[in-house]
């Protein structure tokens, strides 16, 4: 089954499954010299990890990252970074009840289809478990763009049909929705306790902003960096749309207002009236910052009595047990952000050797 690695500089290699043993990673190619300790990847994986408050799964990972290789007196050395994370919590009795019955809305009968078997417990590699690879990854990446003065930060900017009007990036970590608008809090909260009450579940949008990303990233035609970025962002479970800039939206703009004016050019700062094109133009960072948004499904697994069918084709009627996230969003902004980070760390590297001026030997 190729299709766990991503990157073509930076290249990750993630590997594991919701009630397996471990979850892991391996970085390929990451420039030596970077200094990085577990801490690094543990603010990040904490941000992630399940069991934060009640609006994600209350299954219990502590997510201890453990570093095995390719780091020499604090530091990368140049070879492969591989990376363990033990599962601890798996529960994987509350899955047999319905290990022949497809769940509707997840991969179960797409995964039977193509491989005829299929890890049931948690969902094998199909679960959200997965990504907490990425994200180890994801903080190695932002570890070498902080040394570029690269920013990513990501944050939930609507749960069903509420949407934040503010964005305050402080408040982002202070709140359990990683939601930017303090406004909004309540009535979203409440949103997502009343489906949970009713064994439902509720979707949302994330939006992620790079700041301090240089003109010049990504390569026409295949390899431009919103194709990266939108394939980087489709590969996260539950993800149902993508859009950059102002998006869908500008479908119901005239081109007069939506052309992002160019103001002037001192060095390598580029300053535009707006930001209509989310940084990105023709497939290349023109320096202004990239805005993205993904939409999340929402989570499928939900304990309301469903329909459905079982491996032999007979029709089943299934609550899905088990500990599942009410809502997919705030635990994605991590995972999203990861994405982002190992799509630029790669477009860099890739830079490295689209433009001699920039190489230095
Ligand atoms: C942070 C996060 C948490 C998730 N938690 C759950 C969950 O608890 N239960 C579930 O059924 N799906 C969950 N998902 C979604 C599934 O992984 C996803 O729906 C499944 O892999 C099928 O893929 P698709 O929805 O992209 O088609 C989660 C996704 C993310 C990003």
């Amino acid at each position: 089954m190729p299709g766990n690695s991503f990157g073509q500089f930076f290249k990750i290699t993630t590997w594991g499954e919701s009630h397996g043993k471990a979850l892991g990673v391996i970085i390929d190619g990451c420039p030596a010299g970077i200094k990085l300790n577990e801490k690094d990847i543990q603010i990040e994986l904490d941000k992630r990890k399940p069991g934060q408050s009640r609006f994600t799964t209350p299954r219990k990972e502590p997510d201890k990252i453990e570093i095995l290789s390719g780091m020499f007196k604090g530091k990368t050395t140049g070879t492969p970074i591989s990376m363990l994370i033990m599962n601890i919590d798996a529960i994987s009795k509350s899955y047999s009840n319905f290990k022949d019955i497809y769940r509707p809305g997840h991969a179960d009968l797409s995964y039977d289809e193509k491989y005829g078997i299929r890890d049931y417990r948690g969902g094998g590699r199909s679960s959200n478990r997965e990504t907490v690879a990425r994200v180890a990854a994801g903080a190695v990446a932002k570890k070498v763009l902080n040394s570029f003065k690269i920013k990513t930060i990501g944050f939930v900017a609507q749960i069903g049909d509420i949407k934040c009007s503010k964005f305050v990036e402080k408040y982002i970590e202070k709140n359990p929705l990683r939601i930017s608008d303090k406004s909004k809090y309540n009535e979203m909260t409440a949103l997502i306790d009343s489906v949970r009450k009713e064994g439902d579940s509720v979707g949302g949008v994330i939006e992620v902003r790079s700041t301090g990303v240089p003109a010049g990233l990504g390569s026409p035609v295949f390899e431009k960096i919103d194709a990266k970025l939108a394939s980087a962002i489709m590969s996260i479970g539950g993800v149902r749309g993508f859009e950059i800039g102002t998006g869908f939206s500008i479908v119901e703009k005239k081109g007069s207002e939506v052309n992002d004016i160019i103001l002037g050019k001192n060095g390598s700062k580029i300053k535009f009236k707006s930001n209509n094109a989310g940084g990105i133009l023709g497939g290349i960072t023109n320096g202004n910052t990239i805005v993205l948004r993904l939409a999340l499904k929402p989570t499928s697994s939900i304990s309301k009595e469903q329909e459905s069918i079982d491996s032999l084709g007979k029709k089943k009627k299934l609550k899905v047990t088990g500990r599942h996230d009410p809502c997919l969003c705030p635990r994605a902004v991590p995972i999203a952000e990861a994405m982002v980070n190992l799509v630029l760390l790669d477009c860099i590297m890739e830079n490295q050797l689209s433009n001699i001026k920039k190489i230095s030997i």
